[in-house]
Protein backbone atom coordinates (compact mmCIF):
# COMPACT_ATOMS: atom_id res chain seq x y z
CA UNK A 1 0.00 0.00 0.00
CA UNK A 2 1.28 3.49 -1.05
CA UNK A 3 0.40 6.44 1.33
CA UNK A 4 0.01 9.36 -0.94
CA UNK A 5 2.98 12.27 1.03
CA UNK A 6 1.73 16.27 1.62
CA UNK A 7 3.20 18.65 -0.77
CA UNK A 8 5.33 20.38 1.31
CA UNK A 9 7.68 23.18 -0.11
CA UNK A 10 10.30 24.61 1.98
CA UNK A 11 12.27 27.44 0.91
CA UNK A 12 14.86 29.07 3.09
CA UNK A 13 17.92 31.79 2.21
CA UNK A 14 18.86 35.35 3.63
CA UNK A 15 16.60 38.41 3.56
CA UNK A 16 15.85 39.90 0.48
CA UNK A 17 16.90 37.29 -1.47
CA UNK A 18 13.50 36.48 -3.32
CA UNK A 19 12.22 33.91 -1.03
CA UNK A 20 9.23 35.36 0.36
CA UNK A 21 7.51 36.05 -3.15
CA UNK A 22 8.97 32.89 -4.60
CA UNK A 23 7.05 30.69 -1.89
CA UNK A 24 3.94 33.47 -1.73
CA UNK A 25 3.93 32.66 -6.05
CA UNK A 26 4.14 28.72 -5.09
CA UNK A 27 2.03 28.77 -2.91
CA UNK A 28 -0.65 30.28 -5.12
CA UNK A 29 0.20 27.80 -7.93
CA UNK A 30 0.13 25.00 -5.87
CA UNK A 31 -3.29 26.08 -3.96
CA UNK A 32 -1.24 25.86 -0.49
CA UNK A 33 -1.37 27.57 2.27
CA UNK A 34 1.60 29.70 2.99
CA UNK A 35 3.87 31.01 6.27
CA UNK A 36 6.22 33.46 5.90
CA UNK A 37 7.85 32.24 9.59
CA UNK A 38 10.38 35.17 9.40
CA UNK A 39 7.11 37.35 10.48
CA UNK A 40 6.61 34.95 14.19
CA UNK A 41 10.46 36.25 14.64
CA UNK A 42 9.72 39.89 13.94
CA UNK A 43 6.22 39.74 15.76
CA UNK A 44 8.72 38.35 19.24
CA UNK A 45 11.40 40.97 18.54
CA UNK A 46 8.60 44.06 18.17
CA UNK A 47 6.34 41.99 21.01
CA UNK A 48 9.79 42.89 23.36
CA UNK A 49 10.57 46.58 22.08
CA UNK A 50 6.90 47.15 22.84
CA UNK A 51 6.95 45.95 26.14
CA UNK A 52 9.57 48.43 26.59
CA UNK A 53 12.22 44.76 27.13
CA UNK A 54 15.90 44.44 25.82
CA UNK A 55 16.73 42.18 22.89
CA UNK A 56 19.55 41.56 24.92
CA UNK A 57 17.47 39.72 27.37
CA UNK A 58 16.49 36.20 26.32
CA UNK A 59 14.25 35.18 29.11
CA UNK A 60 11.56 38.21 27.93
CA UNK A 61 12.32 37.34 24.21
CA UNK A 62 10.98 33.73 25.09
CA UNK A 63 8.01 35.00 27.22
CA UNK A 64 6.83 36.96 24.47
CA UNK A 65 7.45 34.11 21.58
CA UNK A 66 5.22 31.84 24.51
CA UNK A 67 2.52 33.98 24.44
CA UNK A 68 2.68 35.29 20.75
CA UNK A 69 -0.40 37.98 20.25
CA UNK A 70 -1.15 35.66 16.44
CA UNK A 71 -3.13 39.38 15.68
CA UNK A 72 -0.03 41.39 15.63
CA UNK A 73 0.97 38.91 12.44
CA UNK A 74 -1.62 40.91 10.46
CA UNK A 75 0.33 44.08 11.07
CA UNK A 76 2.26 43.95 7.92
CA UNK A 77 3.69 47.05 7.25
CA UNK A 78 5.44 47.52 10.84
CA UNK A 79 6.31 43.83 10.46
CA UNK A 80 8.39 45.06 7.51
CA UNK A 81 10.32 47.89 8.71
CA UNK A 82 14.21 47.61 9.24
CA UNK A 83 13.75 47.91 12.68
CA UNK A 84 11.71 45.11 13.42
CA UNK A 85 14.16 42.94 10.72
CA UNK A 86 16.90 43.99 13.13
CA UNK A 87 15.45 43.12 16.47
CA UNK A 88 13.95 39.47 14.66
CA UNK A 89 17.88 38.64 13.86
CA UNK A 90 18.68 39.21 17.54
CA UNK A 91 16.03 37.52 19.28
CA UNK A 92 16.53 34.43 16.82
CA UNK A 93 18.97 33.41 18.20
CA UNK A 94 17.60 32.29 21.88
CA UNK A 95 17.41 28.64 21.54
CA UNK A 96 13.86 29.14 23.95
CA UNK A 97 12.69 31.42 21.50
CA UNK A 98 12.96 28.96 18.85
CA UNK A 99 11.29 25.82 20.76
CA UNK A 100 8.52 28.52 21.61
CA UNK A 101 7.95 28.94 18.34
CA UNK A 102 8.70 25.24 16.87
CA UNK A 103 5.14 23.77 17.35
CA UNK A 104 3.50 26.56 15.40
CA UNK A 105 5.17 26.54 12.74
CA UNK A 106 5.33 22.21 12.52
CA UNK A 107 1.41 21.99 13.00
CA UNK A 108 1.18 24.38 9.86
CA UNK A 109 3.27 22.03 7.77
CA UNK A 110 1.94 19.74 9.02
CA UNK A 111 -1.55 20.48 7.70
CA UNK A 112 -3.32 17.45 5.69
CA UNK A 113 -2.76 18.85 1.74
CA UNK A 114 0.43 20.36 2.59
CA UNK A 115 1.80 23.82 2.76
CA UNK A 116 4.40 26.46 1.59
CA UNK A 117 6.81 28.13 4.50
CA UNK A 118 9.69 30.06 4.05
CA UNK A 119 12.33 31.45 6.41
CA UNK A 120 16.07 30.23 7.07
CA UNK A 121 15.43 26.60 8.58
CA UNK A 122 12.50 25.27 7.30
CA UNK A 123 14.45 22.29 5.52
CA UNK A 124 17.01 21.67 8.08
CA UNK A 125 14.68 22.30 11.35
CA UNK A 126 10.80 22.45 11.11
CA UNK A 127 10.03 20.39 8.00
CA UNK A 128 12.98 18.07 7.34
CA UNK A 129 11.02 15.41 5.01
CA UNK A 130 9.61 18.42 2.68
CA UNK A 131 8.88 17.17 -0.70
CA UNK A 132 10.71 20.19 -2.23
CA UNK A 133 13.43 22.10 -0.09
CA UNK A 134 14.86 25.27 -2.00
CA UNK A 135 17.51 27.11 -1.37
CA UNK A 136 17.40 31.02 -2.53
CA UNK A 137 20.41 33.58 -2.60
CA UNK A 138 22.00 36.45 -4.27
CA UNK A 139 24.97 38.36 -3.57
CA UNK A 140 24.83 40.76 -0.80
CA UNK A 141 25.15 43.82 -3.09
CA UNK A 142 21.62 43.04 -5.40
CA UNK A 143 19.55 42.00 -1.82
CA UNK A 144 20.64 45.38 -0.42
CA UNK A 145 19.65 47.33 -3.94
CA UNK A 146 16.34 45.43 -3.67
CA UNK A 147 15.66 45.78 0.01
CA UNK A 148 16.43 49.66 -0.32
CA UNK A 149 14.46 49.89 -3.41
CA UNK A 150 11.00 48.50 -1.46
CA UNK A 151 12.07 50.50 1.95
CA UNK A 152 12.57 53.88 -0.26
CA UNK A 153 9.32 53.14 -2.63
CA UNK A 154 7.23 53.73 0.75
CA UNK A 155 8.49 56.57 2.26
CA UNK A 156 11.60 54.89 4.89
CA UNK A 157 14.52 56.71 4.34
CA UNK A 158 17.75 55.00 4.80
CA UNK A 159 21.00 55.25 2.83
CA UNK A 160 21.93 52.27 0.43
CA UNK A 161 25.51 51.70 2.17
CA UNK A 162 23.21 51.32 5.99
CA UNK A 163 20.93 48.73 3.89
CA UNK A 164 24.06 46.33 2.74
CA UNK A 165 25.62 46.93 5.67
CA UNK A 166 22.57 46.02 7.76
CA UNK A 167 22.24 42.70 5.68
CA UNK A 168 25.64 41.51 5.64
CA UNK A 169 25.27 42.07 9.41
CA UNK A 170 22.00 39.97 9.78
CA UNK A 171 23.64 36.86 7.36
CA UNK A 172 26.63 36.39 9.93
CA UNK A 173 24.11 36.75 12.59
CA UNK A 174 21.88 34.47 11.36
CA UNK A 175 24.85 31.70 9.85
CA UNK A 176 26.56 32.15 12.57
CA UNK A 177 24.16 31.65 15.57
CA UNK A 178 23.88 28.18 17.71
CA UNK A 179 20.80 27.38 17.39
CA UNK A 180 19.51 26.36 14.41
CA UNK A 181 21.61 28.05 12.24
CA UNK A 182 20.80 29.56 8.42
CA UNK A 183 22.55 26.62 6.17
CA UNK A 184 21.06 25.24 3.01
CA UNK A 185 20.23 21.27 3.94
CA UNK A 186 22.06 18.99 2.53
CA UNK A 187 19.33 17.78 0.23
CA UNK A 188 17.99 21.66 -0.98
CA UNK A 189 18.73 22.92 -4.49
CA UNK A 190 20.05 26.19 -4.24
CA UNK A 191 18.38 28.89 -6.57
CA UNK A 192 20.81 32.16 -7.16
CA UNK A 193 18.41 34.96 -7.97
CA UNK A 194 21.08 37.89 -8.13
CA UNK A 195 20.84 37.91 -12.12
CA UNK A 196 17.21 37.37 -12.56
CA UNK A 197 14.29 38.77 -12.27
CA UNK A 198 11.36 38.14 -10.41
CA UNK A 199 9.26 35.90 -13.31
CA UNK A 200 12.63 34.09 -13.92
CA UNK A 201 13.16 33.06 -10.21
CA UNK A 202 9.69 31.79 -9.96
CA UNK A 203 9.82 29.53 -13.22
CA UNK A 204 13.45 28.01 -11.82
CA UNK A 205 11.23 27.70 -8.38
CA UNK A 206 8.94 26.06 -9.97
CA UNK A 207 10.83 23.57 -12.13
CA UNK A 208 12.79 22.66 -8.96
CA UNK A 209 9.75 22.32 -7.15
CA UNK A 210 8.21 19.69 -10.26
CA UNK A 211 11.52 17.78 -10.17
CA UNK A 212 10.72 16.94 -6.52
CA UNK A 213 7.85 15.96 -7.15
CA UNK A 214 7.86 13.48 -9.51
CA UNK A 215 10.97 11.89 -7.60
CA UNK A 216 8.61 11.56 -4.93
CA UNK A 217 5.49 10.74 -7.35
CA UNK A 218 3.49 13.37 -6.55
O1 LIG B 1 12.96 36.40 6.59
P1 LIG B 1 12.97 37.67 7.46
O2 LIG B 1 13.92 38.72 6.96
O3 LIG B 1 11.60 38.23 7.66
O4 LIG B 1 13.49 37.18 8.90
C1 LIG B 1 13.76 38.08 9.94
C2 LIG B 1 14.73 37.45 10.92
O5 LIG B 1 14.09 36.36 11.59
C3 LIG B 1 15.97 36.85 10.28
O6 LIG B 1 17.06 37.77 10.28
C4 LIG B 1 16.29 35.65 11.13
C5 LIG B 1 14.98 35.28 11.77
N1 LIG B 1 14.39 34.05 11.23
C6 LIG B 1 14.87 32.85 11.70
O7 LIG B 1 15.80 32.83 12.49
N2 LIG B 1 14.30 31.68 11.30
C7 LIG B 1 13.29 31.67 10.43
N3 LIG B 1 12.74 30.51 10.06
C8 LIG B 1 12.80 32.90 9.89
C9 LIG B 1 13.39 34.07 10.31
Amino acid sequence: MTTSRALIIAVDGPAASGKGTIAARLARTYGLPHLDTGLLYRAVGLGVLDAGGDLDDAAAAEAVARSLDVSLLSDETRLTTGEAGEAASRIAGYPGVRAALLKLQQDFAGQAGGAVLDGRDIGTVIAPDAVAKLFVTATPETRATRRWKQLTARGDAIAYEDMLADIVRRDERDAGRGAAPMVQAEDAVLLDTTDLDIEAAFDAARRIVEAARANHGL
